[in-house]
């Protein structure tokens, strides 16, 4: 038998005290049963008990259960009704059903047909509530206007994105993890005249090397084993839309020569196939590992970087833009009360102080999870522990001076042999310098325990291995 808080509660609304004894003898392993005695007093309990379904007897003195049912629409959110009739009067089930009952039960009933009743109603009370959890959800990962940032970089990023978002240039997207790469090829997207149209995002890092091919451009029935019938791949789903390949980095070098192919002639051919498919699709991909490096190192192919770089979106890291932080703090805090139904209150200057000294190395999702931690256990001083908790692994490390202190200076010459004295590339060279000074110290420090620095740098175990490459870091261990 279910406790009773596990109960549904059920206010019966009726002036015969039977039916509610009848339907508690009868059904009372699984609800309980609250009831009153006339209208007043059961419009007065649905505030007081909170029932989750209300059976209500359209024939009672005094006020009948349709002003009963007139009065509780106009409450907000009222509980699901059951109407009961003693006179199987048919001309009063259309004037419930629009008044939005959800089900009409004759007088006299059989208790396990009100129990189906009640079961029936429930269940779609459920649904009804998993949809709007969902539309909430999809609300929150839609809201486009929501990549937040005023600080001078971030309004430089939100420059390019406009200027280029509706051309076909195809963007490649960079910056260290958690910067925001995804929201920004969003946001391209959302702002180029494809926004209609399909928004596709390929993990090239998640997908396993023998799938992505079929992943991406599908396989005729046939084509291996376990091919029993014909599957589109995302370039074909991403269709007069844009596709999304993140981590491009770990792409396969023999996959990058398709996907040059392709973007040449805008067609290709099925796994196993032999008919040209021809699809428009605009790209954008993403990335945070260094290209130029697995360039040099035989792992990119330098013709499809040129290709996929059309226009460059370098995206700061946060502590390059402290001035964001207390405003994306705040639009975490709304977001994650709207999830879950909180109404936590403005974070504090002291904590906002604590947030802004912070060096961020796992960037905006580091600081989103933080503050959804807050907000759904209700309490700020967890940030002065989570903050002071990852500072400690840092000085443990012995990895920068003061964790708390913004980034330590870059060095300032950068090797270059090339011609190129544009600013973009300074910074990504500057970028990738500082990056492999930080893990180069982050390995030192844990004796080249590779999982173990992977975690305090926040990036994947793999995306590890491969910079460790990228950057010819060796060790003899
Ligand atoms: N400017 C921003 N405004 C609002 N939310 C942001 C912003 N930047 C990042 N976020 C949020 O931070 C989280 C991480 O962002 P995102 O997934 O876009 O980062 P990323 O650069 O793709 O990271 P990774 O390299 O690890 O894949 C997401 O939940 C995203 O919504
Ligand atoms: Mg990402």
């Amino acid at each position: 038998m279910a406790k009773d808080k596990d109960k549904v509660k059920v206010l019966v609304i009726d002036d015969d005290p039977k039916v509610a004894w009848i339907l508690s003898e009868g059904l009372s392993s699984a609800f309980e049963f609250v009831t009153a005695r006339d209208g007043v007093e059961g419009i007065q309990m649905v505030s007081t008990e909170k029932p989750m379904l209300v059976l209500l007897d359209i024939k009672m003195p005094g006020m009948s259960g349709l002003e009963v049912l007139e009065k509780l629409n106009k409450q907000n959110g009222r509980p699901e009704v059951i109407m009961i009739s003693g006179h199987g009067d048919t001309k009063y089930v259309v004037e419930s059903m629009r008044l939005g009952a959800a089900e009409f039960i004759d007088k006299p009933f059989d208790v396990r047909e009100v129990e189906i009743h009640l079961n029936g109603v429930l269940e779609r009370v459920k649904l009804r509530d998993q949809v709007s959890e969902l539309k909430k959800e999809l609300q929150v990962h839609n809201d486009f206007t929501s990549f937040i940032g005023d600080s001078e970089p971030m309004v430089r990023v939100k420059g390019i994105i406009e200027q280029v978002a509706d051309s076909e240039l195809s963007v490649l997207i960079r910056g260290e993890s958690g910067t925001g790469k995804e929201i920004a090829a969003r946001s391209l997207h959302q702002l180029s005249g494809r926004r209609d149209q399909p928004f596709v995002k390929v993990n090239c890092a998640a997908i396993p090397r023998d799938l992505l091919e079929s992943e991406l451009f599908g396989y005729e029935k046939g084509a291996f084993t376990g091919a029993h019938k014909t599957k589109q791949g995302r370039f074909e789903l991403a269709n007069k839309g844009t596709i999304f390949l993140d981590e491009i980095g770990d792409m396969p070098m023999e996959l990058q020569s398709k996907l040059l192919q392709v973007l040449e002639q805008q067609e290709f051919v099925r796994v196993g196939g032999i008919q040209n498919i021809r699809v428009d699709v605009r790209i954008i991909c993403a990335t945070n590992r260094n290209l130029e490096q697995a360039i040099n190192g035989q792992q990119f192919r330098d013709d499809l970087f040129y290709r996929l770089n059309e226009i460059t979106l370098l995206l700061p890291p946060l502590r390059d833009r402290t001035d964001d932080i207390a405003l994306l703090a705040e639009h975490f805090r709304r977001k994650y009360n709207q999830l879950y139904n909180k109404d936590y209150p403005s974070l504090s200057e002291d904590t906002l102080g604590q947030l802004t000294g912070f060096r961020w190395p796992g960037n905006v999702r580091q600081l989103e999870n933080m503050v959804k931690q807050v907000v759904v256990r209700s309490d700020e001083q967890l940030i002065g522990e989570l903050i002071n908790s990852a500072s400690n692994q840092l000085i443990g490390h012995g990895i920068g001076s003061s964790p708390m202190a913004s980034a330590a200076p870059v060095e300032a010459a950068v090797e270059s042999n090339s011609n190129d004295y544009s600013l973009k590339s300074l910074i990504g060279k500057t970028v990738a310098q500082e990056e492999k000074r930080l893990i180069a110290e982050v390995l030192t420090k844990t004796n080249w325990n590779r999982r173990k620095a992977a975690e305090l740098l926040q990036i994947s175990y793999r995306s590890l291995l491969y910079k460790i490459k990228d950057y010819s870091l060796n060790t003899t261990k």
